[in-house]
């Protein structure tokens, strides 16, 4: 589906480009690139829905090096740490800001048994990580440490509970152990670990993945699992619990049919409902083709196809909107290299512009789809598919996709609006933009290697001044940052020219900009 479906009157777009001396959408050469001549035209009276930072959320697991040795790497360690958490990590994301963070999974959520990781680190048990290469982890990374990373980072905490193989009993417990205040048994535990203070945890997920590896369900199989489960989770000492149900795999439609069939009307105790859609690559992550970015980039069109099917699948089942749609889990996942995982961890990947791109234009249909949405978790944090960080020992480093969601963060919080965009092409121009008062956020992404496209930007009814920009931006499609080269992609200040009521923004190949303009 093109990348905008509000359309204002062909005529009323017509003249108002006209008017402004705007093309239509052509090709033309420049030297030896194609630029292309985009009209674009934004009505900042309009709403989408309000942008909830939590679109910006992200997602920790224990997977590779994501939690041990790349956010946690133990007070004893030689690497900067505070308390056991990588400093820079800490400095890097509490400055990037991370609205929701998700634990312990994931697919290994579902074998994750909270009480192994509470108490003496030195008396936690060894367990076997079967999700992830059977190995052992000592558990020293658990509940106090997560809130405790959460709380550092300024991010709000969600737990994904143990379904799969946990029992409804352990999953109360684990709610009373974080949100009863103080007097029960398991919040005098809680407290002699060193939090006399609840933990207050509101998003718990019951499972994660229940059609796969969270046991290999039925719909109609976890509808009841759910029912069972979330009910015992319960509201302690002003905390109430937003339990989030597990959704389907990309736009799987049978999935939530039957999962709502098979809940009762009146027993629905679901806030959120979490489907997951990877963006699946041919190749290894600095191996690139543009066909095979092509390919890539095709799948968020189709992301943005889900969302609008699921929604109206949920509004059918809850017609005044109550259920939250999450996408939990969402990224880029490229072919592995063997050698990589062996040295850094499972799932380990570069992360090159391509990736910064695919963030910008997660980020940008998100936006535009900020009604339909309650959460959105990027996969995952460090050193796992698409991460925002990736570190070697003690060197850490910031990645595109760090980058994209830094210059998409001034959208946080705003009302999006509606955009007419000339583009028909799934993978040509991304826009998503958004206004508070007098204020006008505006994110283009040119996801093209071989094409720079120059944008005329009108604005219905208002003057424009006071235009400040920021570029993301590499002409090689494989150019990504290493330990050795931690700069190579990192974002610049731009140039957005402002007069009257339209702007002009000129995107080379492969790049996000991100401008924001006062509106009078
Ligand atoms: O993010 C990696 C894995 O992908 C998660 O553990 C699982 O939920 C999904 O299949």
């Amino acid at each position: 589906m093109p990348p905008m479906a509000h359309q204002f009157s062909r005529r009323q777009f017509a003249s108002t480009s006209a008017a402004l001396g705007f093309y239509a959408l052509t090709a033309r050469r420049a030297g030896s690139a194609t630029a292309e001549t985009h009209s674009i035209r934004i009505d900042p009276a309009s709403s989408l829905g309000i942008i909830r930072p939590q679109l910006h959320s992200h997602f920790s697991e224990h997977l590779g090096s994501c939690t041990y040795g790349g956010l946690w790497v133990g007070p004893n360690s030689k690497i900067s740490n505070i308390h056991g958490y990588r400093r820079e990590a800490i400095e890097y994301l509490k400055a990037l800001g991370i609205p929701v963070l998700r634990w312990p999974g994931g697919c290994f959520a579902d074998d994750y048994h909270w009480r192994d990781g509470i108490g003496s680190a030195d008396k936690r048990p060894k367990t076997v990580n079967i999700h992830w290469g059977d190995y052992v982890e000592d558990n020293s990374f658990g509940t106090h440490e997560f809130v405790g990373l959460c709380r550092l980072i300024g991010a709000e905490p969600y737990f994904a509970g143990n379904v799969g193989s946990g029992t409804p009993e352990e999953l109360r417990d684990w709610v009373e152990y974080c949100n009863y205040p103080s007097g029960s048994r398991l919040s005098d535990e809680r407290a002699a670990n060193g939090s006399p203070e609840p933990f207050r945890v509101k998003y718990w997920g019951i499972g994660n993945e229940n059609w796969g590896c969270g046991g290999q369900m039925r719909p109609e199989e976890y509808s009841g699992y759910y029912r069972r489960f979330a009910n015992f989770v319960r509201p302690f000492g002003g905390t109430v619990p937003f339990p989030i149900a597990c959704g389907p795999n990309r736009n799987n439609k049978d999935w939530t049919e039957k999962f709502f069939e098979a809940m009762p009307p009146g027993r629905r105790n679901i806030a959120g409902y979490s489907m997951h859609y990877y963006s699946n690559g041919p190749l290894p992550a600095t191996r690139y083709t543009p066909e095979a970015m092509q390919q890539q980039f095709e799948s968020f069109a189709r992301l943005e196809q889900a969302i609008a099917d699921q929604r109206e699948i949920l509004d059918r089942f809850d017609p005044q909107h109550r259920i939250g749609l999450i996408v939990d889990e969402w990224g880029v996942w490229d072919r592995m290299v063997p050698e990589e995982q062996q040295k850094y961890g499972h799932l380990w990947q570069q992360n090159t512009i391509r990736c910064g791109i695919a963030a910008a234009l997660g980020l940008n249909l998100f936006h535009r789809n900020a009604a339909k949405l309650y959460m959105c978790n990027i996969a995952q944090i460090v050193n796992v598919l698409q991460s925002v960080l990736l570190t070697d020992g003690d060197r850490c480093i910031r990645t595109p996709t760090y980058y994209a969601f830094e210059l998409l963060k001034p959208h946080r919080g705003k009302t999006a609006v509606k955009v007419e965009n000339d583009e028909r092409s799934s993978v040509g121009l991304s826009i998503s933009a958004s206004r508070r008062n007098g204020e006008l956020i505006l994110t283009l992404v040119n996801p093209r290697p071989d094409a720079a496209m120059n944008v005329a930007c009108s604005v219905a009814g208002k003057s424009v001044s006071a235009a400040t920009a920021r570029i993301l931006h590499h002409a090689d499609l494989n150019a990504c940052n290493t330990f050795d080269r931690p700069d190579e992609v990192v974002p610049k200040d731009y140039t957005a020219t402002a007069s009257g009521s339209g702007m002009r923004v000129d995107l080379p190949p492969l790049s996000v900009v991100t401008v924001q303009a006062r509106l009078s």
